[in-house]
Parts: structure tokens; sequence; C-alpha cells
């Protein structure tokens, strides 16, 4: 499905509610979406030792966090270099020559925005290509308010979609997952449960759970997620660009994020 304007979204959801597969689905039903993510931004930019990645080594080496500052780099640094940000005023002007357009585009310094906040909200901030072919989903941040107003003026998110899934019926999947660690195969008591209780119908051997299935580890993620969750919701419900969808399974949530996403982004394509 093709999209009529640029989608620039975040997706928002608790652990275990299948945002990832949502994610991938929506991947794969509009090919014109991307995927930018702040770790895999994180982890390319350490490995290829770029300015940034090598600054960002040293910070994770000493045991700090990485700022989000520089997060916010990353992630402005890879919009620009897809040409999907442009200086503040837009795209440069047609009168230039297409090469000094093109060194224009290239000087265009989205650091300094970081550096000094207070430019981005004085002065004109950069502007986000509205070009549908400029449709990503932002993984990994911002994950709490604070970071979404930073993010605010700088690439304005246009929808923020709040997974909903009642935390009994997480918990029941979580608790009805079993895997064959070898082998890697799922098993759930519900759907698909193994032969023989407890073990794997391969093998036989007995079935374990994963670390992230522990019900324990489960809630205390969850208590975290909607300590930072919350505000952040918040804030993007002031901006009118929060829309929650609910629904018990992944199958039964996509129909619904996908029409809401055509509505919103293909109609008149
Ligand atoms: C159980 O497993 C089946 C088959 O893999 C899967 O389709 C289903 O979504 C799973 N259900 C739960 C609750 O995990
Ligand atoms: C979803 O699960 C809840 C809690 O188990 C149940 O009350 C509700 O009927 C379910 N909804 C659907 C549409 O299956």
């Amino acid at each position: 499905m093709r999209l009529s304007k640029a989608a620039r979204i975040i997706l928002v959801g608790a652990p275990g509610v299948g945002k990832g597969t949502q994610a991938e689905r929506l991947l794969q039903r509009f090919p014109q979406l991307s995927a930018i993510s702040s770790g895999d931004l994180l982890r390319d930019n350490v490995k290829n030792q770029t300015p940034l990645g090598i600054k960002a080594e040293s910070t994770m080496r000493s045991g700090a966090l990485v700022p989000d500052a520089m997060i916010l780099r990353l992630i402005l640094h890879e919009l620009k270099t897809r040409g999907w940000l442009f200086p503040p005023g837009g795209p440069t002007p047609m009168t230039l020559s297409s090469a000094s357009m093109y060194a224009a585009q290239e000087d265009f310094d989205t650091d300094s925005f970081v550096e000094q906040p207070s430019l981005a909200y004085m002065s004109a901030p950069p502007q986000t290509s509205d070009d549908p072919s400029a449709s990503f989903i932002l993984d990994g941040f911002p994950r709490t308010a604070g970071q979404a107003s930073q993010l605010d003026n700088l690439i304005p998110i246009n929808l923020v979609v709040s997974l909903k899934t009642p935390f009994e019926v997480i918990l029941e999947r979580i608790a009805g997952r079993w895997v064959h660690a070898p082998s890697g195969r799922v098993y759930n008591t519900t759907f698909n449960a193994p032969k023989v209780p407890g073990k794997d119908d391969v093998t036989g051997e007995p079935l374990t759970k994963r670390s992230d299935d522990d019900e324990q580890t489960w809630k205390t993620r969850l208590r975290k997620f909607e300590e930072t969750s919350e505000p952040l919701l918040e804030h993007y419900d002031r901006k009118g660009v929060l829309w929650t969808v609910e629904g018990n399974s992944s199958d039964e949530i996509s129909p619904k994020l996908y029409d809401e996403f055509e509505r919103r982004f293909a109609t008149g394509a």
C-alpha cells in the first residue's frame, strides 16, 4: 500500500504486548516505511568508528549511559544522510546551482541544534521532508517525556500508537510459553501444547522458560515501563498525536492498526 504523506511514528507498548510484531507487519505492508532504531544506530556508529560512535563507546566504557543528546545527534544525522532533513527554511531554493545546493545541504549542521537546544526554539528548526518515502518508525527513543520534548522541535512525530493488551492476557501468554532451548522450538499450553507436558515432542528433552518469560521479571519490567510511559503518552496526547489500540493478540490489533494508518497516511494515494 502506497502512502500519500510522510509518517513519522512511534509505537509504545508494555513488554510482551507484541510491539516488534506490529512494527514488522507495518514495514511489510507499507514498503515506504523504514525502521530507525536508536540502538542499531548506536551499534553501527560504534562499529564503524564514526566520531559520534567513538564518543559513545568511551562513554559506555566508563559505565555511563549514552546521553540523550548523543542519541538525538545519531538520529538527526541519520535523517540528514537519508535526505529527509533540511536546513531551516526547507530545501535550498531553486535559484542556487545544483552543486551549491548539494554543498548547502551537506554543510547544514544538525549538531548545533542539539548542542544549543534554544536554537531550535528561537530560530527555525530544521525541516523534515513530507515526502512519503521519508516515512519511518522510530524505535528506542524517546522513552521518556523529557526525551520527547527534546525531539519535538527537531523531528515532529505525527503518530504515536499506544498498544494495549490486558495485563492478565499477557501474563497468561507468558506463563503458557515453553521452549526447547537446544532447537528453539516454542510451545504454548493453550494452542500448541507439547504431547507430553514439559517435554520436547522431538527429543523428549525437558522444556524451559525463556528468561524474559519469567513472571517476576516481567512484572518488574512492566512497572518500569508504566512509570516512564505514562508521562510519555500524556505528552503526546497533549500534542494531539496519540492513538490507542486495544486487543488481546497481535492478530486482533494489526487490522485496526492498518486501518488507522491508512486513514491517516494513505488516503488519496
Ligand atoms: C501459541 O502458539 C501458536 C502456534 O505457534 C501461536 O499461533 C499462538 O499465537 C500462540 N499463543 C500464545 C498465547 O502465545
Ligand atoms: C480479551 O481478554 C479479556 C480478559 O481475559 C476478556 O475479558 C475479553 O473478552 C477478551 N476480548 C476478546 C475480544 O476476546
